[in-house]
């Protein structure tokens, strides 16, 4: 019977992926293969020559079959790094995307001061999670109507050794704020759910297929939640307090319009991600 090597397995798989269309074939090859061998993909770089047995074969043929059904390869490896922290995601939360740190720099930015802060739709809380870590003088309240994703931020919080810094409340939108003793906040943020239902079918079958649909869509022009965000946050906010939200990469001009048109915010500010991408509006009251 054929011995199996590390890099014959990297190939094959590659070649494999290729024929399935997966955009990032050697990648997502060497991200399952070192996730089920638990090596870094530098570890496995060292390890060409090493045969890989039976066992560690079959289970491996499940990674490839997964993802070749377009599972992501992030919650093959229950894995995903955000702003250089490790969290643990799988199919109960959206995995958290590289442009979601444009809205964590920003605060990083614009606050440097203890302060009170409060995130809706939390998922696997990695946005919470990395305020925590960059400052630890914050009180911290993250939300999320689904009690599934809050069990993952939950987990999350206790790998990363914050729970006693972060409250984690269930319910839709503001409603779990009004049972607080002060409702009020200095800060709230959130990457909502802003895919309109009809851009469904132009979705990668990985998101489409996979992630939650609670946390991708918001109604036909997918402003459904940012636009009750934006109407209710200034009550929710103490003076000077400031809304800060992510965006689709159309509705700039829509949301400004939508913070405009509500008395309470004073400025509103657009700012780029990596790509050059108007990703993140910051309005203050
Ligand atoms: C786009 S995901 C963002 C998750 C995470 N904050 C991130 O940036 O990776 C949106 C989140 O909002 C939650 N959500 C959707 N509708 C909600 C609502 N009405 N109230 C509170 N959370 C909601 C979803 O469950 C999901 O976790």
């Amino acid at each position: 019977m054929k011995t199996w090597h590390v890099i014959d397995l990297i190939e094959w798989t590659t070649e494999y992926f290729e024929r399935h269309e997966i955009p990032t074939p050697r990648l997502d090859a060497e991200l399952l293969l070192g996730h089920l061998l638990q090596k870094s993909r530098l570890q496995l770089y060292l390890s060409f020559e090493m045969p890989v047995f039976q066992g560690a074969l079959s289970k491996f043929r499940e990674l490839i079959k997964k993802r070749v059904d377009h599972t992501p390869v992030s919650y093959l490896t229950n894995h995903k790094e955000f702003m250089s922290l490790n969290f643990y995601v799988d199919s109960r939360v959206l995995i958290p995307r590289p442009e979601t740190e444009t809205l964590v720099e920003t605060v990083l930015q614009h606050q440097k001061d203890s302060c009170r802060f409060v995130e809706i739709g939390t998922g696997c809380g990695a946005i919470a999670i990395s305020f925590s870590h960059h400052r630890p003088d914050w009180e911290l309240i993250a939300t999320d109507l689904s009690t599934e994703a809050l069990e993952v931020a939950q987990q999350n919080a206790l790998t990363h050794n914050c729970a006693d810094q972060l409250t984690f409340l269930q319910g839709d939108l503001f409603e779990p704020l009004r049972e607080l003793p002060n409702p009020r906040f200095d800060w709230i943020a959130s990457n909502p759910p802003y895919v309109g239902t009809g851009e469904a079918s132009i979705l990668p079958l990985d998101v489409r297929e996979h992630e939650p649909e609670i946390a991708l869509f918001a109604g036909p022009d997918g402003l459904d939640i940012i636009r009750r965000i934006v109407t209710d946050a200034p009550q929710f906010l103490n003076t000077d307090g400031k809304l800060i939200l992510e965006i689709g990469c159309n509705q700039s001009h829509a949301v400004q319009d939508l913070i405009k048109s509500q008395p309470a915010y004073k400025h509103c500010e657009v700012i780029k991600d990596y790509a050059d991408i108007e990703r993140v509006l910051l309005a203050s009251v």
